[in-house]
């Protein structure tokens, strides 16, 4: 498969398949060009109906699917139409912010509202779709993680939520691959990088059009034997 995006590829009926969360904007909307430009076919989650039209704009073989991944009843939903669908790639990318900055602001409504995007949401999302990444044939995911969510590396000034929400994704992401090495699976945690979108903010030295192409190159260079991995863009590693 080749990672350059330039040259838009044709979707065969033998194309691999992908599916991308939180494809309205920022690090998702990039994913799901470059793997549309790339000739797999991708499925791309959003919550609103309204973002439907524009993800299928992303590329020739996008198509979108609406789901709030905060809601139980809706990653069920979404697994139940996918049924029977093989799936080679599951990014679990979409992701939110937290505000409690320091010891004085943690709220339990804060670290609920944190966890469910960032860690339940992409645990039961895999779970619900392990059947159809058994179909598929390259049975990888990949964990939009933070190199935040380090404990090795924790410093201050940033949310406790949703530090903490990355490194429990860290640890599902562990726990996911020793589970599923047995079947082929590769099960990553890679962190973007400082990336210009809303949730980064302007002052971040990425641009995501760019630096997913990256995150994208080495999803597709590594496999099994690397299989629980907490990585970099380029797949140097982060210390858990
Ligand atoms: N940007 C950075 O510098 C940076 C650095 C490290 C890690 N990351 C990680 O990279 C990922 C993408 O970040 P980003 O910068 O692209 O963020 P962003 O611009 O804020 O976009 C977040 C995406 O997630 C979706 N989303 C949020 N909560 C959701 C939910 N409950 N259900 C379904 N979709 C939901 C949003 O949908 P709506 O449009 O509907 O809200 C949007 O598509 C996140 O996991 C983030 O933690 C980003």
């Amino acid at each position: 498969m080749s990672t350059a995006s330039a040259s838009p590829t044709s979707p065969t009926s033998s194309s691999p398949v992908a599916l991308v969360t939180g494809a309205s904007r920022g690090i998702g909307l990039w994913l799901v060009t470059h793997l549309a430009a790339q000739g797999y076919k991708v499925f791309a989650t959003v919550r609103k109906q309204a973002d439907v039209a524009a993800a299928e704009k992303l590329g020739q073989n996008v198509t979108a699917l609406v789901v709030e991944l905060a809601d139980a009843a809706s990653v069920e939903t979404l697994a139940s139409k996918l049924k029977g669908q093989p799936i080679d790639l599951l990014i679990n990318n979409a992701g939110v912010n937290g505000n409690d900055r320091s010891a004085g602001n943690l709220s339990w409504g804060e670290f609920q509202r944190v966890f469910t995007t960032n860690t339940f949401a992409p645990a039961m999302l895999a779970q619900a779709l392990l059947p159809n990444l058994r179909l598929g044939k390259a049975r990888k995911i990949v964990n939009v993680t933070s190199e935040l969510g380090s404990i090795t590396n924790a410093t201050t000034g940033f949310s406790y939520a949703y530090n903490s929400s990355k490194s429990a994704l860290n640890m599902i992401t562990a726990r996911l691959a020793k589970d599923l090495a047995s079947e082929g699976f590769t099960v990553l945690s890679i962190c973007p990088g400082w990336n210009k979108t809303d949730m980064g903010g302007d002052q971040a030295p990425l641009d995501p059009k760019e630096s997913t192409k990256t995150l994208l190159a080495t999803t597709h260079r590594l496999g099994p034997a690397d299989s629980g991995k907490y990585i970099r863009i380029d797949g140097t590693p982060i210390p858990y």
